[in-house]
């Protein structure tokens, strides 16, 4: 059964061209981070991976920093505990599947590296899911005991009840952390996570495009100046 259709919102980063708003990949981390975190990993990336992106390098390695990691194990097999490192990955909620089912009703918190990739709709669903919790399923609705309505989820009955609410962060750079604020810097930082090298492409096709265009114009001075004579 599919969930409603979401709205298409006018992602910046969805332009011909234009680069993520870093400023805004930084507030979204801070969202995953104080907000997300709690249930939903986000494995594929590693701490090093922010630095230069939302983060400087002593900012990243001091994050890494607040986590344990397991060490390798020494001579006499032992494994022990070590501060993170800006090439640790960021850490999980729970140990395993059986962990973060039990915590949550039998609901898994599916991983959100690359979420945005994974569900139909992108970033305008997930802007929508986070943001489309009615507060009384409307009139007439079946929901499940422990599952929670929003209509963008397909099936409309979800186990994630609504997680997002006005001045739930603080930001640093003064913007207003409204649910939708919120929501939508999550989900730009999200599609980050999804696309990592989106600017660099990005960039790369405005080289091709400028380098092409001057050697095709340069192309077509020479053709003509050979040619001159015989016209
Ligand atoms: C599912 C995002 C916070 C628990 C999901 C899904 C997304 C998502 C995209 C997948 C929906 C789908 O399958 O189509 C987020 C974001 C969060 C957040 C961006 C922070 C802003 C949380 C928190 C919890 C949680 C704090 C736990 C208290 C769950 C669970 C599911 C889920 C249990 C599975 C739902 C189901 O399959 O019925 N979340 N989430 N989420 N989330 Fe979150």
């Amino acid at each position: 059964e599919e969930g409603l259709h979401p709205t298409k919102y006018p992602w910046v980063h969805g332009e011909y061209l234009k680069t993520f708003d870093h400023q805004a990949l930084r507030r979204g981390f801070q969202v995953y981070r104080e907000v997300c975190s709690s249930c939903h990993s986000l494995s594929r990336i590693p701490y090093r991976s922010l630095v230069g992106v939302t983060h400087t390098v002593d900012e990243a390695k001091a994050m890494a920093e607040e986590n344990e990691y397991d060490s390798e194990p020494n001579d006499q097999g032992d494994i022990e505990k070590r501060p993170g490192k800006l090439s640790d990955y960021l850490p999980s909620p729970y140990t395993n599947d059986e962990a973060a089912r039990a915590a949550n009703n039998g609901a898994l918190p599916p991983d959100l590296s690359l979420i945005v990739k994974a569900r139909h709709g992108g970033c305008d669903y997930i802007f929508s899911l986070l943001t489309g919790y009615p507060e009384e399923p409307p009139a007439g609705a079946v929901v499940q005991e422990g599952l929670n309505f929003n209509p963008y989820f397909p099936g409309t009955g979800i186990a994630m009840a609504r997680v997002l609410y006005n001045e739930l962060v603080e930001y640093e750079d003064g913007t207003p952390a409204t649910t939708s604020q919120m929501a939508k810097d999550v989900t730009e930082f999200l599609n980050w996570a999804a696309e990592p090298e989106m600017d660099q492409r990005k960039k790369m096709g405005m080289k091709v495009i400028i380098i092409g265009s001057a050697l095709f114009a340069l192309s077509v001075w020479v053709k003509r100046y050979k040619w001159s004579p015989i016209k």
